[in-house]
């Protein structure tokens, strides 16, 4: 056996031979554990693989090694991915139902028909037997890539105003770094749909197709942007990556709120979409799916049927409005979150929104609303979410079971209405926080009909994904 230090060994070819050599020995007891040395080879393959190096050689290494450094999760997130790319790989097969029996769940879900979609279905079948242990992992996984954004100051009423983990008023705006998105490699690949944006623009991350590569087959990636990066090379970027939908938030149908809202210039922004649209059709390509969005306040909710119009002009697929969350309140230049909120004008909201509707049927469009449509219907909880097996009103929400939220920083949760995460995957493993206590709490109380603590925000708002204030 080499006695030459790890690092030095890391830069020759026989690297992985000598260490897989090693580690097979230790395994099988013929030499003894050296934690010591067993971290170093550790550290150093996960380097390698941080740096991009996903070959056979090395996803086996990681499995070996963090098996004899008692790292299971670890095990597991690598053992699928290294049976995902490299299906008959011995050590994979050979390991996977072990790592899942040591990790108390069948290894069912691991297996892949060619369209990925075993675990969409076993999602399914937790969902609709509200189980709380969960053995699938989320159909729609959200990856909060980047909170970094090219607009600044941030558009009026983005939360960066306000809230200092989105890095605007303490200027650490950051990438998502790149071992968290290898260790959500498996997930990603496990999911139907991903999306790639946070609170930040995820065209501003150099790599934000990166975690793009451990998608299954059939995993649809979509995003949501502010239209003002799209380059020629940012828009090749997204064709050669399949991205199946992109939501451009443009929030104004005028020049004049355009500026006001999100700093620009909206023909830069439309100019843009356009090229995406030409650069697509050019290719033959029938995705990405271009729509658009209105986050609705009272300085915009006037152009709400101008906006439909610039949607047909741009051969959107959808238009999707909705109300700013709730849970804010500061002044920004011109702008007061409170006052801008179209409740506090519930006459023109309802006007416009009707307008909107009308124009989107006359032009064909494609119209969506999150939310209240008329302030003048009052909502409950129950009637926002409404539980599709029940007769009567009562509340349910399927995100518990189907979705996961992680935010740049590790924070994870099901969605971006509860305000204090679930767990943080810098102190956990994505599987201990899928299963934690405070999880299954929420799929417990959901499943009763009641929503738990963490899904009604600190100021006791209605959660406003399904039900929009
Ligand atoms: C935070 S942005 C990130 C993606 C990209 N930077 C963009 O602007 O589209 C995602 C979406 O959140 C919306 N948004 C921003 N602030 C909001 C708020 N206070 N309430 C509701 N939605 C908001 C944006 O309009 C956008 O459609
Ligand atoms: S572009 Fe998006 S992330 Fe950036 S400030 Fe505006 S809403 Fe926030």
């Amino acid at each position: 056996m080499s006695t030459v230090s790890v690092d030095a060994l890391a830069h020759v070819p026989t690297f992985l031979d000598d260490v897989r050599a090693y580690l097979i020995d230790v395994a099988l007891g013929r030499l003894p554990k050296d934690a010591e040395r067993l971290t170093s080879i550790r550290d150093t393959v996960e380097q390698r693989f941080a740096d991009g190096d996903e070959t056979e050689p090395v996803l086996e290494t990681l499995v070996r090694c963090s098996i004899l450094c008692g790292d299971r999760d670890r095990a597991k997130t690598t053992v699928e991915l290294l049976t995902l790319r490299f299906p008959d790989n011995e050590l994979g097969t050979a390991m996977l139902p072990e790592l899942n029996r040591s990790l108390g769940l069948a290894d069912t879900h691991n297996t892949f028909d060619d369209d990925g979609r075993t675990n969409s279905v076993l999602n399914e079948g937790e969902l609709r037997s509200r189980a709380t242990r969960l053995e699938s992992t989320p159909c729609v996984l959200e990856v909060a890539s980047t909170n970094v954004c090219n607009i600044h100051p941030p558009c009026v009423q983005c939360w960066k105003h306000f809230d200092p983990i989105h890095g605007y008023i303490n200027n650490d705006a950051k990438h998502m770094p790149k071992e968290l998105i290898r260790r959500l490699a498996p997930w990603i690949g496990r999911a139907r749909a991903v999306s790639l944006h946070g609170i930040g623009e995820p065209l501003a991350h150099p790599q934000i197709f990166d975690s793009v590569k451990h998608t299954g087959p059939g995993t649809e990636v979509v995003l949501v942007s502010n239209a003002l990066l799209l380059t020629d090379t940012r828009i090749n970027k997204i064709l050669d990556n399949r991205v199946a939908s992109i939501d451009f938030s443009l929030d104004a149908a005028t020049q004049e709120t355009f500026r006001k809202i999100r700093g620009n210039d909206l023909n830069a922004a439309i100019r843009g979409i356009e090229r995406l649209r030409e650069a697509r059709d050019e290719r033959g390509l029938d995705r990405p799916h271009i729509c658009l969005n209105m986050c609705l306040m009272r300085e915009n909710v006037r152009e709400a049927p101008a906006f439909v119009e610039l949607a047909h002009r741009l051969g959107a697929a959808r238009v999707h409005l909705f109300h700013m969350n709730k849970g804010a309140n500061y002044r920004f230049e011109w702008f007061d979150y409170d006052d801008q909120h179209c409740e506090r004008d519930p006459e023109t909201h309802d006007a416009a929104i009707e307008a909107a509707f009308l124009r989107a049927e006359e032009f064909g469009v494609h119209l969506v609303m999150s939310g209240r449509r008329r302030f003048s219907e009052t909502r409950t909880m129950a009637s926002a979410h409404p539980d599709p097996n029940a007769e009567g009103e009562t509340f349910f929400c399927s995100k518990p079971w189907t979705s996961m939220l992680v935010m740049t920083n590790g924070d994870v949760f099901n969605c971006c209405w509860q305000d204090r995460p679930i767990g943080n995957m810098n102190h956990a493993s994505a599987w201990d926080i899928w299963n934690s206590t405070t999880l299954q709490e929420i799929r417990e109380s959901t499943a009763a009909g009641v929503p738990h603590k963490k899904c009604v925000n600190s100021r006791g708002n209605l959660c406003p994904y399904l039900g929009r204030v």
